[in-house]
């Protein structure tokens, strides 16, 4: 048995599937081309959402719900908001969803949507002393997040965070999903399901990797050869953040997305020149991993470029895996009503290979 439950089939879904072989991402009858950059988010929510919530209203509608759910929120968690920022933001996020109630309404979902985008800027503002900025109800998600952290938002930041939060907003049976069906499966309500998704979703090997991937490139910069840097890193036995996945064989799908986000924000936001020294250091990963493991096929993940793009949008690195569960969220909502919906609780058994007790005659 593999320890990481490689090519165990643990769940049916109808929600998204990830064809490691042939690089593509298919999110409920729709390739990830079709939606990102071309759906809203709020559209892609109502998409994941369809069948599992009773009284879901149209995208418009929905799209309006969220943003009152974002007001709600930050009302409703403001006057707790003031002990967090002595965590990291990552931590004061979840501690901030922690509180909200733990039902299985639309009602609680949405607040679900809402909070990481309302708590990620309010937590990051604090952190630096300013004042949070309320959420506006009749913005849209992405453009309202970027409101809230800087308070302005360029149509073109505003595309790109749409159209990222799209792009990962569900990928077939990842760690963090899974540990958000788990809990979903005993019955828990949606904020506990969730609180186990951003939990999963915090470590290096899966949504943590983002931030690493910037303190590479900018070790790689201050270094001065990507190679050099890189062989000495896989030499020490570390993994090169941004590549490699546990079922793509090729390139993952969303790596180039999120890349050609980055390439037409390059012109308007000056990070051209960002991308043209990422892009020098990807083909040198790609290279050094070709030759230190030949018997696997590591290719650039979504962390790599996805790095890039927070980046340019203006948030912190170590605000990188807040906003990634930012997207997710609607995945996780989705698969925890799906997990919900079999009535089957997620139980496997292990194999004990411990001492035994001693058999007195
Ligand atoms: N850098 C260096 N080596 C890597 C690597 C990476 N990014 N990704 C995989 N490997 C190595 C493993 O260490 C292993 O080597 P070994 O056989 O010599 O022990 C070999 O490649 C096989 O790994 P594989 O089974 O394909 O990977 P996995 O499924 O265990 O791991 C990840 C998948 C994502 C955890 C792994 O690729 C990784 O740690 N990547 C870096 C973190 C990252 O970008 N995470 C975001 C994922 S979207």
């Amino acid at each position: 048995m593999a320890n990481g439950l490689d090519d165990v089939v643990a769940a049916e879904t109808v929600l998204s599937d990830v064809d490691g072989a042939g690089g593509h991402l298919t999110i409920r009858g729709h390739s990830l081309t079709e939606l990102a950059g071309h759906w809203r988010y709020g559209q892609v929510v109502r998409l994941l959402f369809d069948g599992f919530f009773d009284e879901l209203p149209g995208d418009d509608e929905l799209e309006k719900a969220i943003g009152n759910a974002r007001v709600e929120v930050f009302e409703r968690l403001q006057p707790m908001l003031a002990g967090l920022p002595a965590l990291d933001v990552y931590s004061g996020m979840r501690a901030g969803i922690a509180l909200l109630p733990d039902g299985d309404s639309l009602a609680d979902a949405l607040r679900l949507i809402a909070a990481p985008a309302v708590l990620t800027p309010a937590l990051l503002r604090l952190g630096r002393g300013e004042k949070p900025v309320p959420p506006d109800a009749r913005a849209d998600h992405a453009n309202d997040m970027l409101r809230m952290l800087s308070g302005t938002a360029s149509p073109a930041l505003a595309k790109a965070l749409d159209t990222y939060l799209v792009t990962v907003s569900d990928h077939g049976l990842n760690a963090s999903t899974f540990a958000t069906r788990v809990v979903a499966s005993t019955q828990a309500g949606l904020t506990s399901a969730i609180l186990a998704g951003l939990g999963a979703l915090k470590g290096p090997l899966h949504g943590g990797a983002p931030g690493p991937v910037i303190e590479m490139l900018d070790a790689i910069e201050a270094s001065g050869d990507a190679a050099a840097w890189l062989r000495n890193e896989i030499a020490r036995g570390e993994r090169i953040m941004g590549f490699g996945h546990r079922i793509y064989r090729v390139r993952d799908p969303r790596a180039d997305v999120l890349k050609a986000v980055v390439r037409r924000l390059g012109t308007r936001c000056e990070t051209g020149s960002r991308l043209a020294f990422a892009e020098t250091v990807e083909q040198a990963a790609l290279d050094v991993l070709r030759v230190a493991k030949p018997q696997r096929s590591i290719q650039t993940n979504v962390e790599f470029y996805t790095a890039l793009l927070l980046e340019a949008a203006g948030f912190p690195k170590e605000a990188f895996s807040n906003v990634f569960a930012a997207g997710r969220v609607a995945g996780w909502i989705a698969h925890a009503r799906e997990q919900q919906a079999t009535g089957r609780l997620i139980r496997p058994k292990s194999r004990y290979v411990g001492p035994v007790p001693d058999l007195v005659a």
